[in-house]
């Protein structure tokens, strides 16, 4: 999954003969599962048309501050683009557009509605050689980068006046690559390795049948997508769960019983600065596992039950650089009995659910939920739908990294 998936990226498109690539460029965003939105100089219009974009793009197309063939038209806010918008991309950007970027000037949309942008803004500079060489345009990108904004270089090849040099409109593939490599080294999860246990487990009695609960895995999944998308290697300790997750820096394990989760776990420990355990781990299981399924006999049928391995405790006490995170889902004293587990084993945080808050538990797609951390400093949360609680969760994380 791209870093791009579910951004809102604004496109902006200045006057050049390159400005036929942004076609290719929403397209490729488009993929990567961004929302586009493209506002365009009124000039740019000549060289790509807004149908082309707003068709790729699935949003109307932005060229002026209002429309002026149509008598009722609203004025085309450039501040809710800029609010809106997670980062500003403009490519091509031509030595006029630069120019007045750097200098302030505000006389399109397109440049109202940089001024306006609180967001990242990249800009992909395309024009001739010479142009491009100019001191003038040299102190333009220079005067933005000290803005903060990025430049993504122009690249050598044949330009539109028929000579060779420097000039050229970063490649679309290489644009998006630019971006997606520059986000991902400034997520503050980069580099970090994450190990989230997440579902049921399931304790065979025999061949057919088993003891197991109600999660859904739901929480644990979400937390893995929330801490992935913000740059970690998240190893995924799953029990039976139907939940999917498609990122590239997920690495799903599925396991069955408490043991081959207990295994995994501490397979995966030592290399992991983070630990979470969402999972609800069955507490026990069968003494004996019958190879053959139990016949009924008609009469009552007493099953012995050993208790399994408590993964998180076994965790806490071999802890050595690891933040470790558990869960603890309550009835009653709830923050009593999750003071008591997070001193028990070992823990840096534990996230409290109350079985007493509507909305709250197994199975259902929303949670609410109160962190402790070993401080004994509480954080209480709103019910909210499990994937928020998730971005609480790791957020929390994050501050303790850092802490
Ligand atoms: N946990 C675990 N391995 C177990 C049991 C629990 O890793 N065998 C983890 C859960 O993933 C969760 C935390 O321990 O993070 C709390 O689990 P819970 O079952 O509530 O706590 P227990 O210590 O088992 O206490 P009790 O059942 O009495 O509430």
């Amino acid at each position: 999954m791209s870093v791009l998936s579910g951004k809102k990226i604004l496109l902006g498109i200045s006057a050049g003969i390159a400005a036929y690539k942004a076609a290719n460029l929403v397209r490729l965003f488009i993929k990567s599962g961004a929302d586009v939105q493209v506002v365009m100089t009124p000039d740019a219009k000549e060289f790509v048309t807004p149908l082309t974009l707003s068709t790729l793009s699935k949003n109307p197309v932005y060229s002026s501050f209002y429309n002026e063939e149509d008598e009722n038209a609203m004025w085309n806010n450039h501040v809710d683009l800029g609010i809106w918008a997670d980062l500003m991309i403009i490519a091509p950007v031509t030595a006029n557009t630069l120019s007045k970027m750097a200098n302030g000037s505000c006389d399109n949309l397109l440049l109202a509605t940089y001024l306006s942008a609180k967001c990242p803004v990249y800009f992909a500079p395309a024009m001739d050689l010479d142009m491009y060489k100019h001191s003038s345009t040299k102190s333009s990108i220079s005067k933005l980068t000290s803005y903060g904004n990025i430049c993504i270089p122009a690249t050598s090849g044949e330009l539109a006046s028929g000579l060779e040099g420097e000039g050229r409109l970063a490649e679309p593939e290489d644009i998006l690559k630019f971006i997606e490599k520059d986000l991902c080294s400034k997520l503050p999860l980069r580099g970090k390795k994450i190990l989230i246990t997440a579902g049921p487990t399931y304790e065979a009695i025999d061949p057919v049948r088993f003891i197991g609960n109600h999660s859904s895995g739901k929480m644990g999944f979400e937390m893995a997508k929330a801490a992935a998308n913000l740059g970690a290697e998240v190893k995924l300790i799953s029990g039976p769960s139907s939940q999917k997750i498609n990122h590239s820096f997920v690495h799903r394990i599925d396991v069955t019983n408490a043991e081959d989760m207990y295994l995994a776990c501490h397979e995966h420990y030592d290399n992991v600065d983070v630990a979470i355990c969402s999972a609800a781990v069955a507490d026990y299981k069968p003494a004996n596992l019958s190879t053959q399924k139990i016949k009924k006999k008609g009469s009552n049928l007493t099953l012995e039950l050993i208790p399994t391995k408590d993964i998180l405790a076994s965790l806490g006490a071999h802890k050595k650089k690891q933040l470790l995170v558990g869960f603890a889902l309550e009835t009653n004293n709830e923050r009593e009995n999750a003071t008591e587990k997070l001193k028990r084993k070992n823990l840096d945080l534990i996230v409290l659910n109350s079985l007493n808050d509507h909305g709250a538990g197994f199975a259902l797609d929303t949670n609410k939920i109160t962190i402790i951390d070993k401080n004994l400093n509480l954080q209480n949360f709103e019910l909210k739908s499990k994937a928020a609680v998730a971005k609480d969760i790791i957020q929390v994380v994050i501050k303790e990294l850092h802490a």
